[in-house]
C-alpha cells in the first residue's frame, strides 16, 4: 500500500485490516499515522526510487497506490514518475494487480451531468498541470501489462464513512459532492480484493 500515511491511505490500511488482509504500509517517513498492528508491516520507501519499493512488494497479491503530490496547484511530476516506478517494481516483484487512486477531474465529462460538465471545465483550467501529470500516470497504468483498476474519486473529506457511495465503470457521480475518505478507501480495497469485473477499467467513486 503506497501512500499509507496520507488521508486516504490511512483509511485503506484500516479497512484492509478490518477485512482480514495483511498490509505492507509504505511511505517516505516514520509512520506515526499508522498504528502498530500484527497485520501491518511499516516500510520506508520512496516512489521516486524504484529499488526502494521492491522489498515491500515481494509476495504481495496487489498494490494500492494512494500517493499524491503535496499540492495539486504545484503538482510537479510525482504521479507520472512515481506511478511508472511503482509499476516497474510490481513487474520486477511479480505483483499482478495494481490499483491507482486518481481523481474525477481526469474524466472527459461524458459520465457527468450537464452542470457538472460545465463545472469540470473550470476545474480543468485551475488544475491543468496536475491533470496533465495524472493523465501520464493513468496511461502508464493502462499500458503496463498488469491487471489494473484506476479509481477516480470526487473531492474527499474527513467525514464518517457513509457507505452510501456509488462506484463502478461509468458510474455517474456528483462532481462537487464530497465523499468521506473512508468510503473511497473501501472502494479501493474492493478493487484490490473482490471486484473482478472492475479489472482493466476506470471506476468512478462518489455520491449521486
Ligand atoms: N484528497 C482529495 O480530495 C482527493 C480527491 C480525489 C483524488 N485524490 C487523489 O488521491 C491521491 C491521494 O490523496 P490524499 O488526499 O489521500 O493524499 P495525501 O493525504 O496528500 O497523501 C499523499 C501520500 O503520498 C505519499 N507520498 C508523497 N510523495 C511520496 C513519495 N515520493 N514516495 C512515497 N510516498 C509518497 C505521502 O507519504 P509521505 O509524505 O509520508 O511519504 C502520503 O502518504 C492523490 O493522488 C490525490 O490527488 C485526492
Amino acid at each position: 500500500m503506497l501512500g499509507a500515511t496520507g488521508a486516504t491511505g490511512r483509511k485503506v490500511v484500516e479497512r484492509a485490516q478490518a477485512l482480514g488482509h495483511d498490509v505492507v504500509a509504505v511511505s517516505r517517513r516514520q509512520q506515526q499515522e499508522v498504528p502498530p498492528s500484527a497485520m501491518v508491516t511499516r516500510f520506508t520507501g520512496d516512489v521516486r526510487d524504484r529499488l526502494s519499493l521492491m522489498p515491500a512488494f515481494a509476495g504481495a497479491d496487489a498494490v494500492i497506490s494512494c500517493i499524491g503530490p503535496d499540492s495539486n496547484l504545484k503538482p510537479g511530476n510525482l504521479m507520472s514518475v512515481g506511478i511508472s516506478n511503482s509499476l516497474a517494481a510490481c513487474q520486477a516483484s511479480g505483483v499482478r494487480l495494481f490499483i491507482m487512486q486518481s481523481g474525477i477531474m481526469l474524466t472527459d465529462g461524458a459520465d457527468l451531468s450537464a452542470f457538472d460538465r460545465w463545472a469540470l471545465r473550470l476545474v480543468h483550467l485551475v488544475f491543468r498541470k496536475a491533470i496533465a501529470d495524472k493523465a501520464i500516470a493513468e496511461r502508464a497504468v493502462r499500458e503496463s501489462g498488469l491487471s489494473w483498476v484506476i479509481v477516480r474519486a470526487v473531492g474527499l473529506r474527513d467525514l464518517p464513512a457513509g457507505k452510501n457511495y456509488v462506484a463502478g465503470p461509468d458510474a455517474r457521480v456528483a462532481l462537487l459532492r464530497p465523499l468521506p475518505f473512508a468510503d473511497c478507501a473501501d472502494c479501493l480495497v474492493r478493487a484490490a480484493t473482490n471486484e473482478g469485473s472492475w479489472t482493466g477499467k476506470i471506476v468512478n467513486v462518489g455520491r449521486v
